[in-house]
């Protein structure tokens, strides 16, 4: 399996922070968010890393990354040219997933626990999508799984009527299928292609698995849960539990 990081977009949410260094650059810990992605796929030995960013920054993350020779990996480089959704972005992995299985990261997000056991039933799961949740107490701001006992029944983008507690999180493991599952996608009322359109496209085939994440989560992407990212990173000295 290949790992995939999404780290394009504006980080407006984040200005003034975020008008001349990339959202994915600023600090978390004792290190750069980015690098917490990164660390979470080589744990979860994923070593094949396609980072994906705007034209603008790309050149301070291929600075700040490398080669991967720092975290024993290798990395590839796409330039994302517009910012249309996370399902867009995720269109250009299309050649470097080699028809194999993807690990899909958003950069923005930060796990105190390591994923590697939602990776490693991944492995073994035969076709299809993987998605992960957690419970928060602001589900307007994400994907939201409405579920039953045993299994999700829809998920909305950012709902003002949030169906349940569970956030779907920025951790998404695909089979080769995503690719022509985001060729037939329609942008969304925000003008984007959602990752939670290509979710639901799973879900409507009965082919999406889900499993929940331990510990705290973090979508670093506003003032409060860069601040309460950084806390908790700092405490654990930017290691994965
Ligand atoms: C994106 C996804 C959303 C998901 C969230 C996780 O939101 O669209 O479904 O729950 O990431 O961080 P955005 O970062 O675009 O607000």
């Amino acid at each position: 399996m290949n790992g995939v990081i999404l780290a394009g977009g504006k980080g407006n949410r984040l200005k003034p922070l975020t008008e001349i260094t990339n959202k994915h650059l600023l600090p978390i810990g004792r290190e750069p968010m980015i690098w917490h992605s990164v660390r979470q796929l080589c744990q979860s030995n994923i070593k094949n890393i396609l980072v994906i960013t705007s034209t603008e920054h790309m050149g301070d993350i291929v600075n700040s990354l490398g080669s991967g020779k720092r975290f024993e990996c290798k990395f590839t480089y796409r330039v994302q040219e517009e910012t249309k959704g996370i399902a867009a972005a995720l269109a250009l992995a299309e050649d470097f997933s080699s028809k194999d299985k993807i690990i899909v990261l958003l950069g923005d997000n930060i796990f105190e626990y390591s994923i590697s056991e939602h990776v490693e039933a991944f492995s073994q799961q035969s076709i299809g999508a993987r998605v992960l949740l957690k419970e928060v107490r602001d589900p307007e701001r994400f994907g939201v799984a409405a579920l039953d006992e045993k299994q999700i029944l829809s998920i909305e983008e950012k709902p003002t009527k949030p169906r349940s507690n569970y956030a779907v999180v920025g951790c998404y493991m695909y089979d080769h299928q995503v690719f022509e599952v985001i060729k037939g996608l329609k942008p969304s009322m925000r003008g984007e292609l959602e990752i939670t359109s290509v979710n639901n496209t799973y879900l409507n085939k009965g082919h999406l698995e889900y499993g929940f994440i331990q510990g705290n989560w973090m979508d670093a992407g506003t003032f409060e849960s860069l601040q309460e990212a950084n806390n908790i990173l700092l405490r654990n000295n930017n290691n994965i539990l």
